[in-house]
């Protein structure tokens, strides 16, 4: 016989689906919530006094790379999961770039055996495009789409021609997710700057206009095919403005907490912790994302979690890789900058959880709804607490925004109706589920 669970969230500060909060209850009922009211009378098997918390729909975060398999020394499906649960992030889509790639159904099967084992929240896997690997992109199931790394990338999975490109947005109809950057000018400037091995070179090899003529490339193919198309990690205020004026429908652009909150001064800082792909970029940038952002240009956040060892990050440029991890810290880094007056909570938990599951049509998340998944992260925006390195669950042990003092931190994350973090403990019997994505929504 199948058992239920209930849990009742009581007395919390409720977003609703139209952005208003209610003091209020909210009832699970195993994976689903089944009512949301300013007082349930009915008891359930576990309660949780959420006075003066903020309830919000369970962080997804659409572009990760969680290493496993292959890069485990970096990070592995369960220190990834536990760091995202901590992090209020309930959901995942993870990138192809794992040893092996996931350019197969087998590889993709492999990655969904191994998160059903070890993930505490849910995932999804990308489908990684290679100039050969066609039918796989049109079979591959299930995934929330096909990512193209058009620069950045080296071997097998990078895709930089239009000769390459074409074919790819020419045929099927899922979702083509673009690393927009062009690999050629790249490698053009990587010449022209060899020698320099100061980190901050990094944002002028990899400039602008590599992200802004690689957006362009991709987004003339999207509209010659009418394909559908989200653009990753936008970095660029040119970027930012050529969507403005170019944008159609069917085309969806994301920016990372870091290309909004960090710019080449970092490197001063942090050198090579600053380093990613596309680049730290100016001030002048930031402001242009932001305001892209509120103005709904960029539809959404990502982190692009891309964790590297200390060792790794100690070589010398250009031999430190580039990415950083982020599961751990965007909701705060968000919180922080609605509580501080740049844009408001309900904006954030747009950004970080509704606009994803509208965008990749991931069936009843994002919401605080009778009927949706129970995906839940309770926050605290009275309290600040500092980013420290010794706090950190991801495998790299470190993170960009140490010493920044945040507020909005999770207090209790819930996946699937479990508690999965409470008061800094994780659970680390809860098990996510695989995503779906309704191509019918
Ligand atoms: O900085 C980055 N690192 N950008 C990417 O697109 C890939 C990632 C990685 O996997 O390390």
């Amino acid at each position: 016989m199948p058992t239920t669970s209930s849990l009742l969230i009581r007395r919390a500060r409720v977003l609703l689906p139209d952005g208003e909060f209610l003091v209020g209850d909210v009832l699970i009922c195993d994976r689903s919530i089944v009512r949301v009211a300013p007082e349930i009378a009915e008891s359930a098997d576990r309660e949780i006094d959420a006075i003066g918390l903020t309830l919000l729909p369970g962080v997804i975060d659409p572009q990760v790379h969680f290493r496993e398999p292959g890069l485990e020394h970096k990070e592995d499906l369960f220190t990834a999961s536990c760091a995202c649960a901590k992090g209020g992030v309930t959901s995942f889509l993870e990138m192809p770039n794992t040893r092996p790639l996931t350019t197969t159904q087998a590889a993709l099967d492999d990655k969904l055996r191994r998160a059903a084992e070890k993930c505490l929240v849910n995932y999804g896997f990308f489908i990684g495009a290679t100039a050969e690997n066609l039918p796989d992109l049109l079979s591959a199931n299930p995934t929330p789409g096909i990512k193209v790394f058009m620069g950045s990338m080296h071997g097998q999975l990078l895709v930089d021609t239009e000769e390459i490109l074409e074919p790819i947005f020419a045929a099927g109809d899922r979702l083509i997710a673009v690393h927009a950057e062009d690999q050629a000018r790249i490698n053009q400037r990587r010449q022209e700057f060899a020698g320099i091995s100061d980190v901050a070179i990094h944002s002028q090899i990899q400039d602008n206009q590599a992200a802004l003529s690689a957006t362009q490339l991709a987004l003339k193919l999207s509209q010659k095919y009418q394909r559908r198309l989200h653009i990753l990690h936008l970095s660029t205020g040119e970027e930012a403005e050529f969507l403005r004026q170019e944008k159609p429908s069917w085309v969806t652009a994301e920016v990372t907490p870091q290309h909004l909150l960090l710019n080449t001064s970092a490197y001063a800082n942090i050198g090579s912790l600053a380093q990613m792909n596309p680049p730290l970029r100016s001030t002048r940038d930031n402001e242009i994302l932001w305001q892209a952002l509120l103005d709904g240009v960029i539809d959404f956040i990502a982190t692009d979690h891309a964790p590297h060892t200390l060792a790794e990050k100690a070589q010398t440029y250009p031999n430190t890789p580039s990415g950083m991890p982020g599961v751990e810290t965007s909701l705060p880094l968000m919180l922080t900058q609605a509580v501080e007056g740049r844009c408001t909570v309900p904006q954030v938990a747009n950004w970080m959880s509704a606009a994803v599951a509208k965008a990749y049509n991931i069936p009843k998340k994002g919401q605080i709804a009778p009927g949706f998944d129970a995906d839940l992260v309770l926050v605290d925006l009275d309290n600040y607490r500092p980013v420290l390195r010794e706090e950190m669950l991801t495998k790299c042990g470190w993170s960009p925004f140490e010493g920044w003092n945040l507020t909005g931190w999770p207090v209790v994350t819930v996946v699937g109706g479990k508690v999965v973090f409470e008061k800094g403990k994780l659970d680390p019997n809860v098990r996510g589920e695989a995503l779906t994505f309704d191509t019918d929504m």
